[in-house]
């Protein structure tokens, strides 16, 4: 009786734990809008260590882009910017910023990890099916509703996308859409090298 009562409460609660929004300390990922590789985000709350890396527009011939690492132990935060003639490394202190909590901000404007999701969609980009997150809202002065649609493969508990999709308010009509993707996730221990400094921090200016 006991054993019965047991299993069916770990079964309840992995059914729970599998129909959340996924919110791991340890994570890394690319993020690309409508297949261009935007940023870059490797964040370990536990070591202490984040990094975020954003890439300038493409079509620049040079590579062009500024990354940030935080450490926790050294009490700052480097900016590394590449954009700037010569590149330059702004040793910060404190730290870390708020975009290096993206994916827990993410996961905030969805309605947090305890909630369940919304619909079940078949997508070819979850190998099968996705659970969805859902929120929308209106912008009277574009005159336009968005709707704001998370994915995530059902299977692995994998983040995959995040699909805005733009409505005129009268007649409901689809005006655009926009595709976030979230590559390369992975959950667990960051490998080392996310956090290599660009840079020799010794020339790293110290406000
Ligand atoms: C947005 O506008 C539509 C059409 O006027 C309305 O039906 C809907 O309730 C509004 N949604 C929100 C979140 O305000």
């Amino acid at each position: 009786m006991m054993t019965v009562a047991v299993l069916l409460l770990s079964l309840l609660l992995s059914d729970l734990t599998t129909s959340q929004i996924p919110n791991p300390t340890q994570y890394r990922f690319t993020l690309t809008t409508d297949g261009i590789a935007r940023e870059r985000y490797a964040i370990d709350k536990q070591v202490g260590k984040m990094s975020r890396l954003w890439f300038s527009n493409i079509g620049d011939e040079e590579f062009g882009g500024n990354q940030d690492i935080y450490v926790r132990d050294d009490g700052r935060t480097y900016l590394f910017n590449f954009m700037s003639q010569p590149r330059q490394c702004i040793a910060n202190r404190g730290g870390p910023y708020n975009e290096m909590n993206y994916w827990p901000n993410l996961v905030q404007s969805f309605g947090g990890e305890q909630k369940k999701y919304d619909e079940l969609i078949f997508d070819a980009d979850c190998d099968g099916t996705c659970l969805t997150w859902k929120t929308e809202f209106n912008r009277t002065y574009e005159h336009y509703r968005y709707v704001n649609r998370l994915y995530v493969k059902k299977a692995e508990q994998k983040p995959i996308k995040m699909v805005t999709r733009a409505y005129n308010l009268d007649t409901g009509e689809l005006v655009s859409t926009s595709i976030t993707k979230f590559t390369n996730w992975i959950t667990g221990k960051v490998p080392d090298y996310e956090y290599d400094y660009p840079m020799d921090l010794e020339t790293c200016y110290k406000p």
